[in-house]
């Protein structure tokens, strides 16, 4: 007899053991969905929660070099990945895991799709309240095969900067999300203001998220500064929510942890 479990009977079971499942997307690159998952992922694992964080950006896995730690996934008596364990309830999976350094990967869709299922089907999550999903820019596809395979999710979060959410890229994101029958949870406005001693001041203009918030009827989740200390430290791989305590971009961190367990209770 064969006892091997199904492909659906592997997502079904994932879907017993995490609570929310929650992606980031964004309409462009390098708006910070990186930097929103990852310390999404750590500040929410900090307030208690079971949390896990898969890279789905495949071809531009970016979550190891910012989230730090050097724990490697393994393998469980079933043959099932093991997620690296980050912090005592932060579990994280990317490809630059398991492939060497430096060196491209080059798939296209089908291979992208299996490795995507087996990061979900054939890894051993365990129990988790949130799994956070960084996918890489646009709506290729990464987030189809996600959606495909999970079927509905708790949640897309739209990241965006200030001089974007006007643009055409912000609104074929949403547009994707509500065409594959999802729902987004809210914009995370990152580099939203940055403050200069005691000024704020809004570098790439005001007010942007707001209309678009206003226009779709969703929430803003968050307002990340622009802070050049953030970056260093993000390069260095170490998430602000740990190592940046006291700061602006810390708090707004926490502030978007707690509106998304917020939203997804609703
Ligand atoms: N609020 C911020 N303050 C300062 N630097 C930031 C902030 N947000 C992001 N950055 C920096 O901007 C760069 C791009 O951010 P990030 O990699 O998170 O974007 P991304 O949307 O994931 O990019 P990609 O589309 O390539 O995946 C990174 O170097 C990051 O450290
Ligand atoms: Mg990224």
């Amino acid at each position: 007899m064969d006892f091997k479990l199904s492909e659906d009977q592997k997502i079904s079971t994932l879907k017993e053991n995490v609570k929310h499942f929650i992606a980031v997307l964004s309409g462009k690159g390098g708006v910070g969905k990186t930097t929103v998952s990852v310390n999404l992922s750590t500040a929410l694992a900090e307030s208690g929660y079971n949390v896990g964080i898969l890279d789905l950006d495949i071809h531009g896995p970016d979550i190891v070099r910012m989230l730090g730690g050097n724990a490697i996934p393994g393998v469980d008596e079933d043959e099932r990945i093991v997620p690296a364990q980050i912090l005592p309830n932060l579990k994280a999976l990317s490809i630059s895991m398991l492939v060497e350094e430096g060196k491209p990967i080059i798939w296209r869709g089908p291979l992208k799709h299996s490795a995507i299922k087996q990061f979900l089907g054939d890894t051993n999550w365990g129990q988790l309240d949130f799994m956070i999903f960084d996918l890489p820019p646009g709506t290729g596809d990464e987030a189809l095969s996600l959606l495909q395979t999970l079927g509905n999710i708790d949640g897309i979060i739209v990241v965006t900067t200030p001089q974007r959410v006007a643009l055409d890229d912000v609104r074929r994101a949403i547009a994707f999300v509500h065409s594959m029958n999802q729902k987004v949870l809210g914009i995370v406005e990152n580099m939203s203001y940055m403050k200069c001693k005691d000024e704020i001041v809004y570098p790439f203009g005001k007010g942007g998220a707001d209309k678009l918030a206003e226009e779709y009827n969703i929430p803003v989740l968050g307002r990340i500064p622009m802070d050049p200390k953030a970056l260093e430290l993000l390069d260095e791989g170490k998430p602000i929510t740990l190592y940046y305590r006291g700061s602006e971009i810390e708090k707004s961190f926490r502030e978007l942890a707690e509106n998304v367990a917020k939203n997804v209770e609703k």
